[in-house]
């Protein structure tokens, strides 16, 4: 979907706001992000991290967690903040195509520059998606 300039301001905005929340005194990489969602709504989420290391969350998948658990089932877009404009991982590419392949993404660094607008789709080619289950 074509997001206007002032859908992209808001969710940088949120995002990076979320970012100033982040927890991640191991790695000190503050991630911000920040999800439109079907209904029109945004949700955030910042990476929180544990000592016990990998019991720690992305940011993107707390964002898109959080959206799904509060009725959403589609993802229209993902504003994603961090020191450098760094895209998200794997893992998190897979939990967000769950619910939109065709999303936009937007990556920002911490001066709030965009540094690229791709698509899930593009960062994930040959998803695996729920219809690559077969019916049992
Ligand atoms: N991180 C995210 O929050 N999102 C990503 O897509 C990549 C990595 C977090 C996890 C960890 O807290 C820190 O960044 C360093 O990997």
């Amino acid at each position: 979907m074509a997001l206007s300039a002032e859908q992209i301001g808001h969710l940088v905005d949120a995002a990076a706001k979320a970012r100033q929340h982040a927890y991640a005194p191991y790695s000190k990489y503050l991630v911000g992000a920040a999800v439109l969602a079907g209904s029109g709504s945004t949700y955030v989420g910042a990476n929180v991290e544990n000592a016990a290391f990998p019991s720690g969350m992305c940011a993107e998948r707390v964002a898109v967690f959080d959206a799904i658990a509060r009725g959403e089932r589609e993802i229209k877009a993902v504003v994603v903040v961090t020191e450098n404009g760094g895209a998200p991982c794997g893992a998190c590419r897979q939990a967000l195509a769950e619910f939109g392949l065709d999303a936009d993404v937007i990556l920002v660094d911490a001066t709030c520059n965009i540094s690229a607008q791709t698509t899930l789709r593009e960062l994930l080619p040959r998803a695996f998606r729920p219809q690559d289950l077969p019916r049992r």
